[in-house]
Protein backbone atom coordinates (compact mmCIF):
# COMPACT_ATOMS: atom_id res chain seq x y z
CA UNK A 1 0.00 0.00 0.00
CA UNK A 2 1.03 3.76 -0.69
CA UNK A 3 2.12 5.19 3.14
CA UNK A 4 3.96 8.76 4.01
CA UNK A 5 7.26 7.68 5.86
CA UNK A 6 9.43 10.06 8.09
CA UNK A 7 12.65 9.07 7.26
CA UNK A 8 14.93 11.85 8.68
CA UNK A 9 14.43 14.73 10.87
CA UNK A 10 15.29 17.39 8.44
CA UNK A 11 11.80 18.69 8.24
CA UNK A 12 9.53 18.42 4.87
CA UNK A 13 12.34 16.70 3.07
CA UNK A 14 12.13 13.68 5.28
CA UNK A 15 9.15 12.69 4.40
CA UNK A 16 8.74 10.28 1.66
CA UNK A 17 5.51 8.58 -0.50
CA UNK A 18 6.66 4.89 -0.41
CA UNK A 19 4.88 1.32 -0.95
CA UNK A 20 4.91 -0.61 2.72
CA UNK A 21 2.95 -3.64 3.97
CA UNK A 22 -0.88 -3.07 4.50
CA UNK A 23 -0.24 -3.78 8.81
CA UNK A 24 -2.53 -6.43 9.94
CA UNK A 25 -5.01 -5.85 13.04
CA UNK A 26 -4.34 -7.32 16.36
CA UNK A 27 -6.63 -9.21 18.47
CA UNK A 28 -7.99 -6.21 19.68
CA UNK A 29 -8.07 -3.98 16.55
CA UNK A 30 -9.72 -3.10 13.95
CA UNK A 31 -8.16 -2.51 10.03
CA UNK A 32 -9.60 0.37 8.51
CA UNK A 33 -9.45 1.30 4.68
CA UNK A 34 -8.42 5.16 5.58
CA UNK A 35 -10.71 7.65 3.51
CA UNK A 36 -8.96 10.77 5.42
CA UNK A 37 -6.15 11.51 7.63
CA UNK A 38 -5.69 14.22 9.54
CA UNK A 39 -2.32 16.58 10.31
CA UNK A 40 -1.98 17.65 13.54
CA UNK A 41 0.65 20.98 14.50
CA UNK A 42 2.92 18.50 16.47
CA UNK A 43 3.83 16.45 13.52
CA UNK A 44 5.63 19.94 11.77
CA UNK A 45 7.72 20.05 14.79
CA UNK A 46 8.33 15.86 14.97
CA UNK A 47 9.57 16.34 11.33
CA UNK A 48 12.61 18.42 13.01
CA UNK A 49 13.35 16.03 15.39
CA UNK A 50 11.25 18.47 18.01
CA UNK A 51 8.49 16.53 19.17
CA UNK A 52 8.91 12.88 20.42
CA UNK A 53 8.02 10.70 17.62
CA UNK A 54 7.90 7.24 20.02
CA UNK A 55 8.96 5.15 17.22
CA UNK A 56 11.99 4.05 15.24
CA UNK A 57 12.78 6.13 11.58
CA UNK A 58 11.12 5.54 9.19
CA UNK A 59 7.76 5.27 10.55
CA UNK A 60 4.50 5.85 8.74
CA UNK A 61 3.52 9.37 10.14
CA UNK A 62 -0.01 10.22 10.74
CA UNK A 63 -1.61 10.14 14.36
CA UNK A 64 -5.31 9.64 13.48
CA UNK A 65 -7.92 8.56 10.14
CA UNK A 66 -11.19 8.14 9.23
CA UNK A 67 -12.15 5.09 7.22
CA UNK A 68 -14.53 2.11 6.75
CA UNK A 69 -13.19 -1.36 8.89
CA UNK A 70 -12.38 -4.14 6.55
CA UNK A 71 -11.02 -6.36 9.21
CA UNK A 72 -11.34 -6.45 12.77
CA UNK A 73 -9.26 -8.70 15.02
CA UNK A 74 -10.82 -11.83 17.11
CA UNK A 75 -11.82 -9.87 20.54
CA UNK A 76 -12.18 -6.13 18.88
CA UNK A 77 -15.70 -5.31 20.22
CA UNK A 78 -18.63 -3.14 19.51
CA UNK A 79 -17.11 -2.37 15.84
CA UNK A 80 -17.67 -4.70 12.73
CA UNK A 81 -16.85 -4.89 9.12
CA UNK A 82 -18.24 -1.91 7.08
CA UNK A 83 -18.18 0.67 10.03
CA UNK A 84 -17.02 4.39 9.20
CA UNK A 85 -14.83 5.16 12.20
CA UNK A 86 -12.83 7.75 13.55
CA UNK A 87 -9.50 7.01 15.52
CA UNK A 88 -6.14 7.43 16.55
CA UNK A 89 -4.02 4.82 14.85
CA UNK A 90 -1.44 2.53 16.01
CA UNK A 91 0.26 1.84 12.61
CA UNK A 92 0.61 5.52 10.90
CA UNK A 93 -2.76 7.55 8.98
CA UNK A 94 -0.82 8.73 6.68
CA UNK A 95 -1.61 5.65 4.49
CA UNK A 96 -4.09 3.45 2.51
CA UNK A 97 -4.73 1.19 5.39
CA UNK A 98 -4.35 1.77 9.04
CA UNK A 99 -4.72 -0.30 12.39
CA UNK A 100 -6.66 1.01 15.62
CA UNK A 101 -7.49 -0.27 19.05
CA UNK A 102 -11.11 -1.20 18.91
CA UNK A 103 -11.41 1.01 21.84
CA UNK A 104 -10.49 3.79 20.55
CA UNK A 105 -12.31 3.31 16.91
CA UNK A 106 -15.38 6.25 17.50
CA UNK A 107 -18.30 5.72 14.96
CA UNK A 108 -18.71 8.30 12.31
CA UNK A 109 -22.61 10.07 13.02
CA UNK A 110 -24.53 10.33 9.86
CA UNK A 111 -23.80 13.48 7.66
CA UNK A 112 -20.10 13.65 9.18
CA UNK A 113 -17.66 13.46 6.13
CA UNK A 114 -14.77 11.37 6.47
CA UNK A 115 -12.50 14.41 6.24
CA UNK A 116 -14.56 16.34 9.13
CA UNK A 117 -14.54 12.77 11.10
CA UNK A 118 -11.16 13.53 11.70
CA UNK A 119 -10.94 16.59 13.59
CA UNK A 120 -13.06 14.42 16.53
CA UNK A 121 -10.02 11.84 18.24
CA UNK A 122 -7.58 14.14 18.60
CA UNK A 123 -8.49 17.79 18.51
CA UNK A 124 -11.97 17.30 19.74
CA UNK A 125 -10.52 15.52 22.67
CA UNK A 126 -7.81 17.60 23.57
CA UNK A 127 -10.13 20.53 23.57
CA UNK A 128 -12.96 19.58 25.66
CA UNK A 129 -10.72 17.35 27.61
CA UNK A 130 -8.46 20.71 28.02
CA UNK A 131 -11.61 22.03 29.11
CA UNK A 132 -12.95 19.41 31.54
CA UNK A 133 -9.72 18.19 33.15
CA UNK A 134 -7.23 21.28 33.35
CA UNK A 135 -8.33 24.68 32.46
CA UNK A 136 -12.03 24.09 34.28
CA UNK A 137 -13.87 27.71 33.45
CA UNK A 138 -16.41 28.70 35.85
CA UNK A 139 -19.16 30.39 33.88
CA UNK A 140 -18.34 33.92 35.39
CA UNK A 141 -14.72 34.05 34.20
CA UNK A 142 -12.88 34.77 31.20
CA UNK A 143 -11.00 32.66 28.42
CA UNK A 144 -8.38 33.28 25.98
CA UNK A 145 -7.80 31.40 23.27
CA UNK A 146 -4.54 31.07 20.79
CA UNK A 147 -4.74 30.46 17.32
CA UNK A 148 -8.35 30.19 17.36
CA UNK A 149 -9.24 29.21 14.09
CA UNK A 150 -6.89 26.31 14.05
CA UNK A 151 -7.68 23.04 14.31
CA UNK A 152 -7.81 22.35 18.56
CA UNK A 153 -9.35 26.24 18.27
CA UNK A 154 -12.35 26.37 16.61
CA UNK A 155 -13.32 23.46 19.20
CA UNK A 156 -12.05 25.63 22.17
CA UNK A 157 -14.07 28.21 21.09
CA UNK A 158 -17.32 26.06 20.62
CA UNK A 159 -16.99 24.30 23.76
CA UNK A 160 -16.24 27.24 25.85
CA UNK A 161 -19.30 28.91 25.35
CA UNK A 162 -21.15 25.45 24.73
CA UNK A 163 -19.94 25.05 28.33
CA UNK A 164 -21.32 28.64 29.47
CA UNK A 165 -18.02 30.51 29.59
CA UNK A 166 -19.40 34.56 30.17
CA UNK A 167 -16.28 36.04 28.19
CA UNK A 168 -14.20 33.95 25.21
CA UNK A 169 -11.69 36.01 23.99
CA UNK A 170 -10.08 34.61 20.95
CA UNK A 171 -6.94 35.26 19.26
CA UNK A 172 -6.11 34.60 15.35
CA UNK A 173 -3.75 36.02 12.83
CA UNK A 174 -6.37 37.11 9.73
CA UNK A 175 -9.55 39.04 9.38
CA UNK A 176 -11.33 35.42 7.65
CA UNK A 177 -10.44 33.81 10.73
CA UNK A 178 -11.60 36.54 13.54
CA UNK A 179 -14.61 36.83 11.34
CA UNK A 180 -15.49 32.60 11.61
CA UNK A 181 -14.75 32.82 15.44
CA UNK A 182 -17.03 35.93 16.09
CA UNK A 183 -20.21 34.06 13.63
CA UNK A 184 -19.31 30.94 16.31
CA UNK A 185 -20.04 32.85 19.38
CA UNK A 186 -16.71 33.82 20.76
CA UNK A 187 -17.18 37.58 22.62
CA UNK A 188 -14.23 39.18 21.87
CA UNK A 189 -11.56 38.41 18.66
CA UNK A 190 -8.47 39.73 18.23
CA UNK A 191 -5.77 39.68 15.65
CA UNK A 192 -2.95 38.81 17.35
CA UNK A 193 -0.67 39.97 14.67
CA UNK A 194 -1.50 43.85 15.10
CA UNK A 195 1.26 45.07 17.69
CA UNK A 196 -1.36 46.18 20.12
CA UNK A 197 -3.13 42.95 20.89
CA UNK A 198 -2.13 42.25 24.43
CA UNK A 199 -3.63 45.73 25.37
CA UNK A 200 -6.80 44.99 23.29
CA UNK A 201 -7.09 41.40 25.27
CA UNK A 202 -6.55 43.69 28.84
CA UNK A 203 -9.27 46.43 27.52
CA UNK A 204 -12.03 43.48 26.60
CA UNK A 205 -11.28 42.19 30.76
CA UNK A 206 -11.75 45.88 32.32
CA UNK A 207 -8.14 46.16 32.89
CA UNK A 208 -8.74 42.71 35.28
CA UNK A 209 -6.40 40.15 33.25
CA UNK A 210 -7.63 36.88 31.83
CA UNK A 211 -9.15 33.96 34.42
CA UNK A 212 -7.59 31.19 32.22
CA UNK A 213 -5.24 31.79 29.37
CA UNK A 214 -4.80 28.76 27.04
CA UNK A 215 -0.97 28.50 26.03
CA UNK A 216 0.34 26.60 23.82
CA UNK A 217 2.16 29.11 21.19
CA UNK A 218 5.34 30.15 22.87
CA UNK A 219 7.54 32.34 21.75
CA UNK A 220 6.64 36.24 22.37
CA UNK A 221 2.67 35.52 22.57
CA UNK A 222 2.93 32.64 24.84
CA UNK A 223 5.59 35.51 26.90
CA UNK A 224 3.03 38.13 26.14
CA UNK A 225 -0.01 35.75 27.09
CA UNK A 226 1.32 34.63 30.64
CA UNK A 227 1.40 38.44 31.48
CA UNK A 228 -1.89 38.41 30.87
CA UNK A 229 -3.41 36.32 33.54
CA UNK A 230 -5.66 37.80 36.50
CA UNK A 231 -4.63 37.76 39.93
CA UNK A 232 -5.97 33.29 40.68
CA UNK A 233 -5.94 33.25 37.50
CA UNK A 234 -4.52 30.14 35.41
CA UNK A 235 -2.25 29.12 32.88
CA UNK A 236 -2.75 26.11 31.11
CA UNK A 237 0.22 24.80 28.85
CA UNK A 238 -0.79 22.51 26.03
CA UNK A 239 1.41 23.06 22.94
CA UNK A 240 3.68 21.15 21.31
CA UNK A 241 6.10 23.87 21.34
CA UNK A 242 5.96 25.14 24.67
CA UNK A 243 7.62 21.51 25.82
CA UNK A 244 10.96 23.38 24.89
CA UNK A 245 10.01 26.51 27.02
CA UNK A 246 11.68 27.42 30.09
CA UNK A 247 10.07 29.44 32.85
CA UNK A 248 11.91 32.51 33.95
CA UNK A 249 11.82 33.82 37.87
CA UNK A 250 9.64 37.07 36.76
CA UNK A 251 7.28 34.46 35.77
CA UNK A 252 7.26 32.22 39.30
CA UNK A 253 7.28 35.66 40.84
CA UNK A 254 4.16 36.68 38.82
CA UNK A 255 2.47 33.09 39.74
CA UNK A 256 3.49 33.56 43.51
CA UNK A 257 2.33 37.24 43.88
CA UNK A 258 -0.48 37.20 41.72
CA UNK A 259 -1.53 33.45 43.16
CA UNK A 260 -2.07 31.85 39.57
CA UNK A 261 -1.65 28.56 38.78
CA UNK A 262 0.14 26.97 35.90
CA UNK A 263 -1.12 23.73 34.55
CA UNK A 264 0.11 21.16 32.23
CA UNK A 265 -2.21 19.56 29.81
CA UNK A 266 -1.47 16.43 27.02
CA UNK A 267 -4.15 14.47 25.92
CA UNK A 268 -4.56 11.66 29.04
CA UNK A 269 -3.59 8.32 27.22
CA UNK A 270 -2.69 7.22 30.32
CA UNK A 271 -6.04 7.41 31.35
CA UNK A 272 -8.10 5.95 28.83
CA UNK A 273 -11.41 5.99 30.41
CA UNK A 274 -10.64 9.97 30.47
CA UNK A 275 -10.40 10.28 26.76
CA UNK A 276 -13.86 7.41 26.74
CA UNK A 277 -15.81 10.13 28.65
CA UNK A 278 -15.00 13.30 26.29
CA UNK A 279 -17.10 11.20 23.11
CA UNK A 280 -20.76 11.14 24.19
CA UNK A 281 -20.69 14.92 24.87
CA UNK A 282 -18.80 15.61 21.51
CA UNK A 283 -21.35 13.31 19.26
CA UNK A 284 -24.21 14.46 21.05
CA UNK A 285 -22.94 18.26 20.17
CA UNK A 286 -22.15 17.49 16.87
CA UNK A 287 -25.47 15.62 15.82
CA UNK A 288 -27.35 19.08 17.42
CA UNK A 289 -25.46 21.51 15.26
CA UNK A 290 -24.21 23.24 18.57
CA UNK A 291 -20.27 22.07 17.66
CA UNK A 292 -19.53 22.93 13.61
CA UNK A 293 -16.78 20.51 12.44
CA UNK A 294 -13.91 22.73 9.91
CA UNK A 295 -12.30 20.31 7.45
CA UNK A 296 -11.73 23.03 4.35
CA UNK A 297 -8.09 22.13 3.46
CA UNK A 298 -7.48 18.40 1.11
CA UNK A 299 -4.57 17.13 0.07
CA UNK A 300 -3.71 14.12 -1.83
CA UNK A 301 -1.50 11.66 -0.09
CA UNK A 302 0.95 12.38 -2.68
CA UNK A 303 0.54 15.77 -1.77
CA UNK A 304 2.01 15.85 1.77
CA UNK A 305 4.27 17.93 1.54
CA UNK A 306 2.07 20.81 0.21
CA UNK A 307 -0.41 19.90 3.02
CA UNK A 308 2.46 20.60 5.48
CA UNK A 309 3.47 23.75 3.66
CA UNK A 310 -0.20 24.93 3.75
CA UNK A 311 -0.79 24.28 7.91
CA UNK A 312 3.15 25.73 8.33
CA UNK A 313 1.96 29.22 6.13
CA UNK A 314 -1.25 29.71 9.14
CA UNK A 315 -3.82 30.21 6.31
CA UNK A 316 -4.96 27.04 6.76
CA UNK A 317 -8.93 27.21 9.10
CA UNK A 318 -9.94 24.18 10.88
CA UNK A 319 -7.82 20.39 9.58
CA UNK A 320 -6.06 20.03 7.28
CA UNK A 321 -6.52 16.35 5.38
CA UNK A 322 -4.81 13.88 3.19
CA UNK A 323 -6.80 11.64 1.17
CA UNK A 324 -5.25 8.41 0.16
N1 LIG B 1 -1.55 18.67 24.48
C1 LIG B 1 -2.37 18.05 23.63
O1 LIG B 1 -2.94 17.00 23.94
C2 LIG B 1 -2.61 18.67 22.28
C3 LIG B 1 -3.36 17.99 21.34
C4 LIG B 1 -3.55 18.60 20.10
C5 LIG B 1 -2.98 19.83 19.84
N2 LIG B 1 -2.23 20.43 20.80
C6 LIG B 1 -1.62 21.74 20.56
O2 LIG B 1 -2.62 22.65 20.16
C7 LIG B 1 -2.06 23.61 19.28
C8 LIG B 1 -2.91 23.64 18.02
O3 LIG B 1 -2.72 22.42 17.34
P1 LIG B 1 -3.50 22.11 16.00
O4 LIG B 1 -3.09 20.74 15.58
O5 LIG B 1 -4.93 22.42 16.19
O6 LIG B 1 -2.86 23.14 14.99
P2 LIG B 1 -3.52 24.42 14.33
O7 LIG B 1 -4.00 25.34 15.38
O8 LIG B 1 -4.51 24.00 13.29
O9 LIG B 1 -2.23 25.01 13.66
C9 LIG B 1 -2.27 25.94 12.70
C10 LIG B 1 -2.52 27.33 13.29
O10 LIG B 1 -1.60 27.62 14.36
C11 LIG B 1 -1.29 29.00 14.38
N3 LIG B 1 0.17 29.20 14.45
C12 LIG B 1 0.81 29.93 15.38
N4 LIG B 1 2.11 29.88 15.20
C13 LIG B 1 2.34 29.10 14.13
C14 LIG B 1 3.50 28.68 13.44
N5 LIG B 1 4.73 29.02 13.85
N6 LIG B 1 3.36 27.88 12.36
C15 LIG B 1 2.14 27.48 11.96
N7 LIG B 1 1.00 27.84 12.57
C16 LIG B 1 1.09 28.65 13.64
C17 LIG B 1 -1.86 29.57 13.07
O11 LIG B 1 -3.03 30.28 13.43
P3 LIG B 1 -2.89 31.87 13.54
O12 LIG B 1 -2.26 32.27 12.24
O13 LIG B 1 -4.26 32.35 13.69
O14 LIG B 1 -2.00 32.10 14.71
C18 LIG B 1 -2.22 28.35 12.25
O15 LIG B 1 -3.33 28.56 11.40
C19 LIG B 1 -0.62 23.18 19.03
O16 LIG B 1 0.22 23.92 19.86
C20 LIG B 1 -0.60 21.73 19.42
O17 LIG B 1 0.66 21.27 19.82
C21 LIG B 1 -2.02 19.88 22.01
Amino acid sequence: MKAVELNGFEGLSSLQVVDVEQPTPGANEVLLEVKAAGLNFAEIEMTKGKYPAGKKLPFVMGFEAAGVVVDAGAQAKNVKVGDRVTAIVSSGGYAEYATADAGFAIPIPDGVSFAEATTIPIHGVAAYALLKLAAKPQPNESLLIQAAGGGVGLYLVQLAKILGVKKVIALASSTEKTDLVTSLGVDVAINYSHANWADQVREATDGKGVDVVLEAASGDVGAESFKLAAPFGRIVMFGAKNIHDTISSAQIRQLVYQNQSLVGFNIPTQRAEQIADCIPDLLTWIAQGKLKLFANSSFALADVKAAFEALSSRRTIGKVVLIP
